[in-house]
């Protein structure tokens, strides 16, 4: 295949990273046609939604299907009919970290790229460029090659790309119409280069061409890995000294604003919170875990996995916290829990803080309401009853009820509980909520986003991360 002629795209994989990234190319790139293909038939209905229900939230995304969904981006779940018509794929499909077997808690489960792969190879029946986009570790593209080119058909070429997606979700429409950088990493072969040419001229339909960086195949899989290791550094750093500024009187956001003013440091992503969340830091983390140890790096294995402690400390911290200040016991009290995604502006609960939170308060017999404005109902039910595996669903849902509104979750609660930032917590009608709330009425805010002089004139008591007693 000559550079820079790519035509028709397939996805394999429609969900958070997937879709938009493709929904987007499709948006900037009238001449290509890209189709996005699942296995799981409810998922592409949704993309398919007349109504533009989509399975994912994520704001500016409808506007991007609407705006080219029937004309060059259709949804299918004909993955083989995908894999045939297309010059380029994205496998784009689920790397959990592994459950069971050698490197179980750590290293990723590689199951469906092998399958996806797989696929790719048995059915394909003319040459293809193979991009992995899902977070993988390192080496990955050498197994998928090795698949492809033991069960390549004569004429079939694969070319193997590494293209990791670097969308943060909430703002991923924004962070893929303007990209920070685009990274294609391949093998330095004529033909990998000429495969790494053709992706680049993809994307250069609307990322400058000085924002797209290629590098060697395996640079760019530890690029990712890297890149979100040492943003996850940032939060457990700022998340250690939290713990500092609570036992000194010091005011943690303070501290992130002095030290993020010195411009080698920058102001992005020190924010303290409850504990990251979401569906690449711990993976990836752990991925790097597993990587150094497998390369006989203890040190450096170490270190790594010490911002994932420090995470899982900042989350038990504050159910310590809750439970302390509650005086000692919070069996049968109710706690308001504001916010079940892992951050603001999506509906995945991927490794939430939330779920940690509410395990711990449900382990001490409190009763629990929850609001979050997008979740899914059943999602929260499965994830309380994957977090909980020694309570049967139908206790948990003794314990825990799902409200409709913020008002509503805290209608007679001895204590609130912000987990997630949405806007719409700092807009809530306090006085309102403090009258209807047990008396001493406890405000926790894991995420620093409340006007605390404002709650402490109405009466709340309030404890806020990184902030000594502020009672
Ligand atoms: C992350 C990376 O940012 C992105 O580049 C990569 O492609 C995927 O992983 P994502 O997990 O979607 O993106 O969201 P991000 O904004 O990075 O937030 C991750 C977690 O860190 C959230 O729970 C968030 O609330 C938390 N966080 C973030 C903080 O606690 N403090 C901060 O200052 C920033
Ligand atoms: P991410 O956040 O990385 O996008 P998701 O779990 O949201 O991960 O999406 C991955 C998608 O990939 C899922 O919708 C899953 O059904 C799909 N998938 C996994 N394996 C295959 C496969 N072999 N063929 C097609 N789709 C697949």
């Amino acid at each position: 295949m000559a550079p820079g002629k790519v035509s028709k795209i397939c996805c394999i994989g429609a969900g958070y990273v997937g879709g938009p990234t493709c929904a987007v190319i499709a948006l900037k790139c009238p001449h290509i046609t890209v189709t996005i293909v699942d296995v799981n038939q409810s998922r592409i209905d949704a993309w398919n939604d007349k109504d533009f229900k989509l399975p994912i939230y994520e704001p500016g995304l409808e506007d991007v299907v609407r705006g080219c969904r029937g004309r060059n981006l259709f949804f299918s779940t004909d993955v083989d009919k995908g894999i045939q018509e297309a010059d380029l794929i994205f496998v784009s499909v689920n790397t959990p970290t592994k459950k069971s077997g050698v490197g179980a808690g750590f290293a990723a489960d590689l199951n469906y790229v092998e399958l996806a792969t797989r696929r790719i190879a048995a059915v394909a029946n003319s040459s293809k460029i193979v991009v992995e986009k899902s977070t993988v570790p390192c080496r990955t593209a050498e197994s998928m090659r090795t698949i492809l080119e033991s069960n390549s058909k004569p004429n079939c070429r694969f070319d193997i790309l590494s293209n990791p997606e670097f969308l943060a979700e909430g703002t991923a429409i924004g962070d893929l119409f303007k990209p920070d950088r685009v990274l294609i990493g391949s093998l330095q072969t004529p033909e990998g280069k000429a495969a790494c040419d053709a992706l680049t001229e993809v994307y250069a339909n609307w990322v400058s061409k000085d924002r797209i960086l290629t590098v060697g195949l395996w640079s760019s899989e530890l690029s990712k890995l890297a890149a979100n290791a040492m943003l996850a550094q940032r939060i457990s750093s700022v998340n250690a000294l939290s713990a500092i500024c609570e036992a000194t009187g010091a005011n943690i956001d303070e501290v992130a604003h002095a030290v993020g003013f010195d411009s080698r440091v920058g102001p992005k992503f020190l924010k303290a919170s409850v504990g990251f969340g979401g569906s690449c830091f711990q993976k990836d983390i752990l991925n790097l875990v597993y990587l150094s140890e497998s390369l006989h790096l203890p040190e450096v294995a170490a270190y790594w996995r010490q911002v994932v402690e420090m995470n899982e400390y900042q989350k038990r911290r504050f159910s310590k916290t809750v439970v302390d200040t509650l005086f000692n016991t919070i069996t049968g009290k109710h706690i308001a829990v504001l916010g079940f995604a892992f951050k603001a502006d999506t509906g995945d609960t991927r490794e939430s803080a939330s779920i940690t939170l509410i395990r711990d308060f449900l382990n001490e017999r409190a009763n629990i309401k929850i609001y979050d404005p997008q979740v899914p109902h059943e999602q929260i039910w499965f994830d309380l009853a994957e977090a909980c595996p020694n309570l049967p669903l139908e206790s948990i849902k003794k314990s825990v009820t799902i409200c409709p509104s913020a008002l509503d979750a805290c209608n007679q609660a001895d204590a609130l509980v912000i987990a997630t930032e949405w806007k719409e917590f700092k807009e809530i009608d306090w006085e309102a909520v403090y009258t209807n709330m047990n008396k001493p009425a406890f405000v926790f805010d894991g995420r620093l986003i409340l006007d605390v002089e404002k709650l402490k004139k109405i009466g709340f008591k309030v404890t806020v991360i990184g902030r000594g007693n502020v009672m």
